[in-house]
C-alpha cells in the first residue's frame, strides 16, 4: 500500500509537470498503472518506485511515470459535431476571408494517437478538395513522445479503425497493412505533422492557428491550470480564430479569454479584450 507522503509527492509531480489532478479516489490507478513501470525498470514494487521517484527523480523515471498515468483514450470523429461544425460553419467563412493567402492552420492540441488530427484531415478532403490551391496545415501535439510516435506512423489496429470510422471512410482514407490493421493514405498523412508540446508551456514556436481543437484534456486539470493552458492557446490564435472544446470540458468561471458561440455548443471565439482601466 502506498503511503500518504509518496502519494502527495506523486500528486505534486503530476500537477507540476503535466497539470494532471490526481485525487485520492484515484489511488487504485497508481497501483494498476505504475506496477508495470516498476517491473520494467527492474524495481521490486510500486513502493520502491515511489521511493526512487522521491529520492532520485531521474528524468527517464519521471517521464515513464507521467506516461503511465495520463489517459490516451481517443477515437476517430469523436463526438462528430465539432468536425461537422468546422466544415459547415467555420471553414466556409475562413476560406472567404483568407481567399488570397489560401492557407489554413489547424492545431489538434493533446492529439494522443492521432485520431483527431487525421479526422480533421479526412473531413477537409471530403468537403473541400474541390477548392484547388489551398494549403492545409494540421499540427498535432501531445506531451507524450511514445504516443506521438504511434500517431506519426499513421497505422491503426482493426479495433481502432472500428471506433468512429464508417466502412466508406475506411475504404477511402486508409490502406490495409497485411496482418495488422490499416494505415492512413499518404494524402491524409501529408496534411498532418506532429510535435511534442506541453500545454502548460508557451507555444510561440508552433506559430499562429486559425482553428484549435483542445478536447478531453482540460478535464484532467484544476481551474487555475485550465486558465493557464487556455491563455497560452489564446495567444496562438488568429483574431477571428475558433476553439473547439470537448463536450465535458467546462470553462465557465475559469477564463474570460474565450466566449462561447451563441448557438453552437463546444465552439468558442476569442473574447473582445477588456477595456483598459482609466487612470486619472
Ligand atoms: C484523452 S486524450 C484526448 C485525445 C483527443 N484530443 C481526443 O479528444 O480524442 C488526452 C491526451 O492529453 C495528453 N496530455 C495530458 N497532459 C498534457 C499536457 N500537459 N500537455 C499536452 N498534452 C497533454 C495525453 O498524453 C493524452 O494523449
Amino acid at each position: 500500500m502506498i503511503g500518504s507522503a509518496d502519494f502527495l509527492a506523486l500528486q505534486k509531480l503530476l500537477q507540476d509537470r503535466c497539470g494532471m489532478q490526481l485525487t485520492s479516489d484515484k489511488l487504485y490507478l497508481v497501483a494498476s498503472r505504475l506496477g508495470p513501470v516498476a517491473l520494467k525498470l527492474g524495481l521490486k514494487s510500486v513502493i520502491d518506485l515511489m521511493t526512487e521517484l522521491r529520492v532520485r527523480p531521474r528524468e527517464n523515471l519521471v517521464t515513464a511515470v507521467i506516461e503511465a498515468m495520463v489517459t490516451h483514450e481517443s477515437l476517430f470523429f469523436r463526438d462528430l459535431k465539432p468536425f461537422e461544425q468546422m466544415s459547415r460553419i467555420v471553414l466556409p467563412d475562413m476560406m472567404r476571408s483568407r481567399a488570397s493567402a489560401k492557407k489554413l492552420r489547424i492545431w489538434s492540441a493533446a492529439c494522443s494517437s492521432g485520431q483527431e488530427p487525421y479526422s480533421i484531415a479526412m473531413q477537409i478532403r471530403e468537403d473541400f478538395s474541390h477548392h484547388p490551391g489551398w494549403r492545409w496545415e494540421i499540427v498535432g501535439t501531445d506531451i507524450s513522445d511514445p504516443i506521438l510516435a504511434r500517431a506519426g506512423s499513421g497505422a491503426f489496429s482493426t479495433f481502432e479503425t472500428g471506433r468512429g470510422l464508417s466502412p466508406e471512410r475506411l475504404a477511402r482514407h486508409f490502406l490495409p497493412i497485411p496482418g495488422h490493421g490499416h494505415r492512413v493514405t499518404d494524402a491524409v498523412r501529408s496534411m498532418v505533422s506532429f510535435q511534442r508540446h506541453n500545454l502548460l508551456e508557451p507555444a510561440a514556436h508552433l506559430g499562429q492557428f486559425d482553428i484549435v481543437f483542445c478536447r478531453n484534456v482540460l478535464i484532467y486539470f484544476d481551474a487555475p491550470t485550465k486558465a493557464r493552458a487556455l491563455d497560452l492557446i489564446a495567444r496562438q490564435m488568429a483574431p477571428d480564430g475558433v476553439l473547439f472544446l470537448g463536450s465535458a470540458d467546462s470553462i465557465i468561471g475559469v477564463t474570460t479569454r474565450f466566449a462561447p458561440h451563441p448557438q453552437e455548443r463546444g465552439m468558442f471565439r476569442l473574447a473582445p479584450a477588456a477595456p483598459m482601466a482609466r487612470t486619472a
